[in-house]
């Protein structure tokens, strides 16, 4: 049975200046110790699948059809009171904001003694060998457990929130942008830290980036977002190597321009749409150098584009042609645009 199974999630954000279509039908399923990279564009919607998971979104904006299983119990039929008992002690999240998870008037040591015993992991006395451990891994002084946040710099802090989320030894992490902000030295060591924790503990992970760099060095499994929409899912390796659609094609290039191995960092030319309707054929066609017609109408569905390898594009027996013209930056000219 897989750890978590999201189908057919659909997020509307209702706002005053108009509804948002955050997340429109989106599919996947984590089994047991799996490693996902969640990647796409900003606004893609990654976060706001995240947050869902975790039932942090505002009232009726997720579509009745949407369920989320995790360990076999749908979350979106659970009570509020159940979801207390999930959020980070069986579901851990490590925000992009690390503030944002840290008490500025609580000594950091303090705060993660608190979780544990009030989840019952320790009583007061063993937390101090469990924090020395989890501090060890991450790379932190255990004297540090006496300082407030403000006397972090930010990798440190989100070192803690990193060892916060483990101390409740949760079966499913979710990291968003565990490292935006900080510098890509800081960036490296502390993701390498982060993996080697999901590793030792066989926690699930799922990790939210815009960088195919992160997702080849850290994850099993890719999934990449469009405008809302999941486009292409499958094995790091498969989708990195000969990906099938042409946006994960787009990704590739400018993440192979910056590794060197294309002479060329070649860009998307051209935004992700606006999300205050859904799109009625493919999202990505006016930025496609591929599209044809019936992209504009007919909305692509997931298909299998190899074992494990599902994509969402009208034209999959032709990616290893497309794959080929995706390289050159003449192609890329040839979107049809609005
Ligand atoms: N509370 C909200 N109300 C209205 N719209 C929202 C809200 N939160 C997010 N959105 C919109 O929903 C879309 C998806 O946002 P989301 O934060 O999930 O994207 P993201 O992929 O995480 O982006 P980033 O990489 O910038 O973090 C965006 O268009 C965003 O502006
Ligand atoms: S469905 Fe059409 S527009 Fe969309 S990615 Fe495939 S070729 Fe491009
Ligand atoms: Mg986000």
């Amino acid at each position: 049975m897989a750890v978590l199974d999201v189908r057919k999630l659909s997020v509307t954000y209702r706002s005053g200046d108009g509804d948002v279509y955050a997340v429109d039908d989106v599919s996947f399923a984590l089994e047991k110790g799996d490693s996902l990279g969640l990647v796409g564009e900003s606004g893609s919607g990654k976060t706001t699948i995240g947050k869902a998971i975790l039932r942090l979104l505002p009232e009726r904006c997720i579509a009745g059809d949407s369920r989320i299983f995790f360990d076999g119990k749908d979350l979106l039929d659970a009570s509020e009171r159940e979801m207390r008992a999930i959020r980070g002690r069986k579901i851990g999240l490590i925000p992009q904001s690390a503030m944002n998870a840290l008490d500025p008037v609580v000594r950091v040591g303090d705060l993660i003694t608190e979780a544990m015993v009030l989840h019952g992991l320790t009583d007061r006395g063993g937390a101090d060998g469990k924090i020395k451990e989890l501090f060890a891994s991450v790379g932190l002084d255990m004297d540090r457990r006496m300082h407030y946040p403000h006397m972090f710099s930010g990798g440190m802090r989100q070192r803690a929130v990193i060892a916060m989320a483990f101390a409740l030894e949760p079966s499913l992490i979710i990291a968003d942008e565990p490292t935006t902000g900080l510098d890509v030295i800081v960036q490296g060591q502390i993701l390498k830290e982060l993996s080697k924790l999901v590793a030792r503990t066989g926690s699930t992970f799922m990790i939210i980036t815009h960088d195919m760099g992160v997702v080849a060095e850290h994850c099993r499994t890719v999934a990449v977002m469009y405008a809302g929409r999941l486009v292409e899912v499958g094995p790091a390796r498969d989708i990195l190597l000969s990906p099938s659609h042409p946006y994960t094609m787009g990704l590739r290039n400018g993440f192979l321009g910056v590794s060197g191995k294309v002479r060329e960092v070649i860009s998307i030319p051209g935004a992700p749409p606006r999300l205050a309707a859904p799109a009625r054929g493919c999202s990505f066609r006016p930025r496609c150098p591929f599209s044809e017609s019936r992209c504009e109408t007919e909305k692509p569905p997931m298909q299998e584009a190899s074992c494990s390898h599902r994509v969402a594009c009208h034209f999959r027996e032709r990616a290893s042609e497309m794959r080929e013209q995706a390289m050159s930056p003449a192609a890329w000219r040839e979107a049809p645009g609005e």
